[in-house]
């Protein structure tokens, strides 16, 4: 078992969780400052976002500069601060690499650009011809209406996966490889803990195969992988890889890719379920979902800094939950709902509980959205993704906390929804949270043992056991009665099998 299989990971925007110098931005000793609030409630490791120098057009996911920090959000002598501050309390650090594009602002595409036969001239998916690649998807439809753009400069067109001002970097060039190979390394000498593997299945392109999950994609991983076995033993990289659920499995390969995929097939049944008040959902996604490759693990999660994405759902299910959760049509992002989970659930405390419950228990270590655990509300007037990544709440009033100066999104805010207020109150969310993750660490099996499906007999009720715990989750405003459990609406339990007996459930 690796550490990785019990952790509790903490997903905190840098812009948006603490400013440590008032210009209302968050910032590196903003998250430095606020380490032992996450020590407090149990996190073991904390992800950022890409924290390279960028313009800042999709929120740093468009790098500039991968050595380089943001000067927003600080310096290098900060971000080494951080992770010794972290290390020091026994919490890593991970953060995004996003490595499939880069900025059109980074040097490589100016030059790419500028001199076709020069060193970068195929650093990028250059092309005649914007109709090439006919069955790769677009993925921000509600922005972009093509994945190639026209460059002046260079009189061709480049392809691009995400925004226009994302080229995709071109992989078949041997040199790209070996650039990432030497940005991951220069991160792990700094004492990194590892990387979430921003847009991995879109690496490469080929003719009439698309452009996700190919083999040349899965080949370059395996190699990344034995660079990282050889050279950095404890770290950990993790997929964000949106795919069916056989294509997302893939990316584990027999333990030799990745250590960690995010669990996007489950996600949204967690969501279908408490729509419809059934189980259904949750028990055949788990079902298609064999068990992982010895020292694997699921990345498990209710909601990030993007939309509840939408882009795998049957038709069919994707209008049931627009229908749920996207009455205001604001809330619609792409092919999904930027929403935070409170708003989700309407504000319902027994839903999110149950969600979160649900988090600490299902196959995989957990990943907390920050500010999910004090029930933080969004704004869906806000353009993109950004309704779901309004400051961080960490006392009432105005600033909330988080900045003395002007914040450039603004705070949600709403009473009792802080940090502080919910700290003095034992009956918050936040406290529940807390206990829910101790809880979790009190039950190490929960990190290994296989999912056994169990079935509870009504319809509503979630039955599955992890080692000798039987873990059920009622999706209905009913009360359940199991004969040994007892159930009240949206309710949970983690019960150990020796307090039931044989058969009982
Ligand atoms: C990933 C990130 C998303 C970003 C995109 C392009 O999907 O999660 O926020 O916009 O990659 O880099």
């Amino acid at each position: 078992m690796s550490w990785f299989h019990n952790a509790i990971f903490y997903q905190a925007l840098l812009h948006a969780f603490n400013d440590s110098n008032g210009d209302g931005m968050g910032d590196l000793r903003g998250v430095t400052d606020k380490l032992d609030y996450l020590e407090w409630l149990g996190v073991d490791c904390l992800w950022l976002p890409p924290m390279f120098d960028s313009p800042m057009r999709d929120d740093g996911y468009d790098i500039a500069d991968y050595r380089s920090i943001n000067p927003r959000y600080g310096t290098m002598a900060d971000f080494e601060e951080l992770l010794e501050q972290a290390h020091a309390r026994g919490i890593r650090v991970i953060t995004d690499l996003a490595l499939n594009h880069t900025s059109d602002q980074h040097y490589w595409f100016q030059e790419s650009r500028r001199d076709p036969a020069g060193p970068y001239g195929d650093y990028y998916v250059w092309g005649d011809d914007p109709t090439r690649y006919p069955e790769i998807r677009i993925i921000f439809t509600d922005y972009e209406i093509s994945n190639w753009a026209w460059d002046e400069e260079r009189g061709q067109y480049y392809f691009h996966r995400f925004y226009t001002h994302q080229p995709d970097l071109n992989y078949d060039c041997p040199a790209v490889q070996t650039e990432i190979f030497d940005i991951v390394r220069f991160w792990m000498d700094k004492g990194l803990d590892g990387f979430r593997l921003d847009a991995i299945p879109y690496l490469f392109e080929r003719d009439g195969q698309g452009g996700e999950s190919l083999p040349e994609t899965f080949a370059f991983l395996e190699r990344l992988r034995a660079m990282v076995n050889a050279e950095y033993p404890e770290a950990m990289m993790i997929a964000e890889a949106n795919q069916p659920p056989r294509e997302t499995m893939e990316y584990f390969g027999s333990g030799n890719r990745v250590h960690m995929v995010f669990n996007f097939p489950v996600m949204p049944k967690i969501f279908e379920a408490v729509a419809t008040g059934s189980a259904e959902p949750l028990y055949d996604i788990l079902d298609e979902l064999p068990p992982l490759p010895a020292d694997c693990q699921w990345g498990t999660f209710l909601r990030n800094h993007d939309e509840l994405t939408l882009e795998m759902a049957s038709p069919a299910a994707r209008t049931r939950m627009y229908d749920a959760y996207a009455k205001d049509p604001r809330a619609k992002a792409n092919v999904g709902i930027a929403r935070r989970l409170a708003p989700l659930m309407e504000g319902d405390r027994r839903k999110i509980e149950l969600l979160f419950s649900l988090l600490m228990t299902l196959p995989g270590a957990p990943f907390i959205y920050y500010g999910d655990e004090i029930g933080m509300g969004d704004d869906v007037s806000l353009p993109d993704r950004y309704a779901v990544r309004t400051p961080m709440q960490w006392e009432p009033g105005p600033g909330a906390g988080f900045s003395t100066g002007e914040t450039r999104w603004p705070i949600v805010g709403g009473e009792g929804t802080s940090v502080a207020e919910q700290q003095l109150d034992d009956a918050s969310l936040l406290m529940t949270v807390r206990g829910l993750i101790a809880q979790r660490k009190a039950h190490p099996e929960l990190g290994t043992a296989p999912y056994e499906a169990v079935e509870t007999g009504v319809e509503g009720v979630f039955g599955f056991q992890r080692g000798d715990l039987l873990c059920l989750h009622n999706f209905t405003d009913a009360d359940v009665d199991l004969g040994p459990v007892e159930l009240g609406p949206y309710g949970y339990a983690w019960v150990p099998i020796e307090e039931i007996g044989d058969g009982a459930v």
